[in-house]
């Protein structure tokens, strides 16, 4: 019998490791799957989908610049993708097709399972007001921690955000920053600018930082990103969003599978590539 099928769905698609992870996922968790990469022209993605519905698709991960696409085309919606605005991952069954968000869930995973960095009680400086900020939000708040600032360029993209965050927590203390006015120490900061991809940080003050701050970057690369080589140079500990990527892959597997993936192994698996690509 041909194993169930997925796909990851992007434009572009080949620098995915989403099938590499899932194939992973698959073989230490002994489920019978095919997972690959696939390519949707930029005007093309409800076709794409469509098509591999009715070619007998279980479910996809969707990836840039499709997720705001996939939140429209979701049949039924999950919270935290309601409140994301945003779906990464579709589950294809009896002509359904229900949409979820595992972004923000797989960053709590990683910081709070993999990093054993409780949020409880914490002050957390989300950074950024964008679509990656957006899917962090309501999984942030389910944590419970104190205070949550969420800092931007454009002030008045945070007071949104802000805005929405008010109506998922009465009692998280929720306040809104641009960059320079933020001068507080905080327990856990991340990074959800794209700023990293230009190899940028957001300007902020030595003062946000302390020696038992967690500063974590959504984004990660080869070599650390600007933004943990600033919060290395005050002495924080740093994080990088490889086990974010694997902890929403294996949301998305759990989902669709039943079963949930080793994905702590996967990750040190991974941790080891990147390095050795370095070398
Ligand atoms: P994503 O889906 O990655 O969140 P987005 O929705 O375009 O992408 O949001 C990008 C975020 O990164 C925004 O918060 C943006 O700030 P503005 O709202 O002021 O545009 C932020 N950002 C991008 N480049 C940045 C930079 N060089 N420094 C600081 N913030 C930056």
């Amino acid at each position: 019998m041909k194993p169930d099928q997925y796909v990851v769905i992007g434009n572009p698609i080949s620098h995915s490791k989403s099938p590499a992870i899932h194939a992973r996922f698959a073989e230490l968790a002994a489920q019978q799957l095919d997972y690959q990469g696939l390519l949707a022209p930029l005007d093309g993605f409800a076709k794409t989908v469509h098509d591999f519905v009715v070619a007998g698709g279980k479910g996809a991960n969707v990836t840039l610049p499709f997720k705001l696409e996939a939140f429209a085309l979701a049949t039924e919606l999950s919270e935290r993708a309601r409140i994301a605005g945003a779906v990464n991952t579709l589950k294809f069954e009896s002509g359904r097709m229900y949409g979820d968000n595992t972004d923000g869930i797989g960053l709590v995973a990683d910081i709070v399972r993999n990093a054993g960095v409780s949020l409880r009680g914490k002050r957390v400086l989300l950074l950024g007001a964008g679509g990656a900020a957006r899917g962090a939000l309501l999984p942030l708040l389910q944590e419970q921690p104190a205070t949550l600032t969420i800092a931007n360029r454009t002030l008045t993209k945070a007071q949104d955000l802000l805005e929405q965050a008010k109506s998922l927590s009465t009692s998280c203390d929720l306040q809104a920053y641009c960059f320079a006015d933020l001068q507080q120490p905080f327990d856990v900061i991340i990074n959800a600018t794209s700023a990293s991809i230009s190899d940028e940080v957001p300007p902020l003050a030595d003062t946000v930082f302390c020696k038992t701050t967690l500063a974590y970057d959504m984004m990660y690369a080869a070599a650390p990103t600007a933004f943990l080589r600033l919060a290395a140079s005050q002495g924080a500990l740093c994080r990088d969003g490889l086990g974010m990527l694997v902890e929403q892959a294996a949301e998305a597997f759990a989902l669709w599978r039943g079963v949930r993936p080793p994905s702590a192994q996967v990750l040190t698996e991974m941790r080891a590539a990147l390095q050795a690509s370095q070398e």
